[in-house]
């Protein structure tokens, strides 16, 4: 399958077999949300498995089959994801049924087929195990076992992301609570350095710099330290810390990075009560950062960031409503995280490498040196600016480029199960490129459509930005 002729379109058909036409190690990054287990149908054709078993994706009659199943089709995933890729998965767990004990092959799982044949009870070849029963009312588990399963076959899991819901759906239990979140997981392939950058240069290349064996002023540099004033002593008259005595200490410009990761920042929601409580108030001491009972984080290099702090890993974010006759479509906030730190904006035509969105280096402000104002535009408190004597300045310094001298074009994102296509949506709008599969013709036809609407917006949209 040629890359043009599927950019920015959705390919009709089933997530394994399209994903096996694709050509290898083209996305930055996937994004999905499966159907979930035992939960609803999504009027597909009846599959026919490797393993045998023929039916819906989500309807196996055991959950450990469908885990198997999920995991066959982001094993694809991972031959089409580049090696600095990632994959997000959202998904929710299923209640054992309610009519007993959900054993394999039990009831409400007769519709299936094996071989061309209507069977009673639904064959299926045994899988790596079969669960033998999860008695009813019970959680099955499903995205703990789906985590566990991709681990278990190579994948990285750095994050679970619970997606709380504050609009969630009510439930009609009065035995347990009602469930307002879902997970939501990042799994990455390589957990090895694949590409350097340097800040200083503004260069990304896939082959080991020299660091700090290299060339002073572009590969590395001295620092005077700010610590001891450049004296190379402490306070106490005992060597410094930091630069071991010399004043000055050495700064490798090049850093590594094991996968494609664009941090995001959120806004502090309360005051730090780090650093001598709310107020930052010494306690007895006469040093900014005397008597807070901090005895590590003094000496410290980095402080709280007046820009924001690192994003959390609860997401709080409401259902969207949509007209459309599907009913499993996540939100679009939900999924612009996941793009904007995983799929690049742009990446280079000829090696493919990604332009990487370089953060300044941390920048030394003098107690109170006009960071008021700045936190006060930041939303932060000002108080532990006033008191901040460093941070990572977590500014966009520019981007640091491969040696192409080529075109650049928009990072890739993968969806294969495309549904309603808010995967495309979202990614159009933060100006990247996607490519969808869905095995249900009407959403094909109904996303496409959408997915139209939303381009002839944007171009709307990019054509008055350049009329002001
Ligand atoms: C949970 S929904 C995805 C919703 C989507 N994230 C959105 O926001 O609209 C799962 C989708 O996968 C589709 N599907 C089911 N089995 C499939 C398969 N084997 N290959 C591709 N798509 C499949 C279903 O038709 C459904 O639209
Ligand atoms: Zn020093
Ligand atoms: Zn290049």
């Amino acid at each position: 399958m040629n890359l043009e002729t599927i950019l920015n379109s959705i390919i009709p058909g089933d997530a394994l077999k399209v994903q096996r036409e694709l050509p290898e190690g083209i996305f930055d990054c996937a994004v999905t949300s499966p159907p979930y287990w035992a939960l609803r149908k999504y009027d597909t054709e009846g599959l026919v498995w490797e393993d045998g078993w023929r039916g819906e994706l989500g309807s196996e009659p055991d959950p450990l089959l469908y885990i198997d199943h999920l995991v066959q089709i982001f094993m694809e995933t991972w031959r089409v994801l580049k090696p600095g890729g990632s994959l997000w998965v959202n998904i929710s767990d299923t209640y054992s049924g309610s009519g007993g004990d959900h054993l394999p092959g039990a009831g409400r799982y007769k519709h299936i087929q094996y071989q061309g044949k209507q069977i009673d009870k639904p064959y299926f070849k045994t899988p790596a195990m079969t669960l033998k029963s999860i008695r009813a009312k019970s959680q099955c588990c499903i995205p703990e076992r789906l985590k566990i399963a991709m681990v278990d076959n190579g994948w990285i899991c750095r994050d679970t992301i619970i997606w709380y819901k504050p609009n969630g759906i009510p439930e009609s239990c009065t035995d347990r609570f009602t469930r307002n979140f879902e997970y939501f997981y990042h799994f990455v392939k390589s957990n090895r350095t694949i590409y350097w950058t340097n800040s200083k240069t503004k260069v990304i290349t896939d082959k080991k710099p020299p660091g700090t064996k290299g060339i002073e002023g572009e590969d590395w540099d001295y620092k005077d330290c700010e610590y001891c004033s450049k004296t190379g002593k402490d306070g106490n008259g005992n060597i410094c810390y930091r630069c071991k005595g010399k004043g000055k200490y050495l700064i490798n410009h090049w850093t590594g990075h094991d996968y494609y990761f664009e941090q995001q920042l959120e806004k502090y929601t309360s005051e730090l009560d780090r650093w001598g409580g709310p107020e930052f108030k010494p306690v007895g001491g006469k040093g900014w950062n005397e008597g807070t009972g901090q005895e590590l984080d003094r000496i410290r290099d980095v402080r709280p960031n007046p820009y924001g702090r690192n994003k959390r890993s609860v997401w709080k974010i409401k259902l969207q409503p949509s007209n459309l006759p599907h009913f499993a479509a996540y939100p679009e906030a939900l999924i612009e995280t996941p793009i904007m730190s995983c799929c690049p904006e742009f990446v280079c035509t000829e090696c493919g490498l990604p332009a990487y969105p370089l953060m300044g280096d941390p920048v030394s402000i003098k107690d109170g040196g006009g960071c008021k104002n700045l936190a006060d535009e930041l939303g932060t408190s000002p108080t532990s600016a006033l008191r901040t004597k460093q941070w990572n300045s977590h500014k966009h310094t520019g981007y640091a480029k491969c040696a192409c001298d080529a075109e650049f074009k928009p990072g890739l994102v993968l969806d294969m199960f495309m549904g309603t296509g808010r995967t495309g949506i979202v990614a159009r709008k933060l100006n990247r490129n996607y490519v969808g599969i869905e095995l249900n013709q009407k959403y094909v036809k109904m996303a496409t459509n959408e997915l139209r609407i939303c381009e002839d917006i944007l171009r709307e949209e990019r054509k008055q930005l350049t009329i002001f």
